[in-house]
């Protein structure tokens, strides 16, 4: 496993590998990144990850200070999992002096976190694509956990034409079925017992779909009381909304992304499953 800060390094790397799977991350990894890392190793032969906690994509008031770090355990968990590459840069190799440019990308980075956290998307897109360019990889793998992030990347990938394909791979949970996240490192015990309230709810929300519900006003109601048991939580959305425009429904008669994201404590929680129609 090769180490490198720079985008030359990378560049001169990269002929190294005929098929090249990317994992882009901003570190501190559980077994949901891995999950990613392990799926590009045996899809593509080699992987390559970024470590890079992006701070265009954290408004001023946002955790960037606080997000939390550990390279050397970083390090260990992709030499365990078969990584090839590891692109570790800094803040002013990513953005040196006088960058300007940014994507952004239209309607669909609107609602749900773009709408909590404006220029999110923005910075997420442009680093995304930065990391594109520079790492060439033939296939792009990301979670479903961020479901927005998933229909942005997509979007841009179509719109802009860039040759990579994109592969969303399914949620890492917990036992307690609480998605794994880095952020969830910022939760005191209790907090912690209390979380998997959140996947707990979208999974009610899923049980009433099955047997039948499609009126996504219903859905979304249900699911919202099932996470105001706990007056702890403070919802920022729930939401029942087409998986490809974002837009909220109000039958589910397509496939369709319900999510939710609520703050418990500081922490700021999202989670989402997939439900297909027909
Ligand atoms: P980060 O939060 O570190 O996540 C990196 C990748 O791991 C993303 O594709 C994310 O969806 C995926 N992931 C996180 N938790 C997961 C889980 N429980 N199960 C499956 N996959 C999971 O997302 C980012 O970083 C950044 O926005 C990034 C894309 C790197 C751009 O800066």
């Amino acid at each position: 496993m090769e180490v490198v800060k720079t985008v030359a390094a990378v560049r001169a790397a990269r002929g190294r590998f005929p098929m090249l799977g990317l994992v882009p991350t901003m570190g501190f990894l559980h077994a949901g990144h891995i999950s990613l890392v392990e799926r590009a190793k045996a899809e593509c032969g080699a992987v390559a990850v970024s470590i890079f906690v992006n701070p265009t994509q954290f408004a001023a008031h946002e955790d960037l200070g606080r997000y939390p770090r550990d390279l050397p355990r970083d390090l260990a968990l992709l030499e365990a999992a078969g990584a090839d590459l590891v692109f570790t840069p800094g803040p002013a190799d990513m953005y040196p002096d006088g960058f300007q440019t940014r994507i952004e990308l239209g309607p669909v980075t609107e609602p749900l976190e773009g709408a909590v956290r404006p220029g999110h998307f923005a910075g997420v897109a442009t680093v995304v694509a930065k990391l594109f360019n520079i790492v060439q990889p033939t296939r792009a793998y990301f979670g479903q956990k961020d479901a927005q992030q998933c229909v942005v990347v997509r979007r841009m990938v179509r719109d802009l034409d860039m040759p990579v394909e994109v592969v969303v791979a399914p949620t890492v949970r917990e036992a307690d079925g609480l998605a794994m996240s880095s952020r969830n490192a910022y939760l005191n015990a209790e907090e912690r017992a209390e979380a998997p309230l959140l996947y707990r709810a979208l999974s009610y929300g899923e049980a009433l779909f099955a047997e039948g519900e499609r009126d996504a006003g219903m859905l979304r109601a249900a699911i919202r009381e099932r996470v105001e048991i706990n007056p702890r939580f403070t919802i920022d959305y729930v939401s029942v909304a087409d998986a490809e425009t974002l837009e909220e429904l109000e039958r589910v008669d397509r496939d369709a992304v319900i999510s939710l994201a609520a703050r418990l404590g500081t922490t700021r929680l999202i989670d989402n499953v997939v439900v297909r129609a027909g």
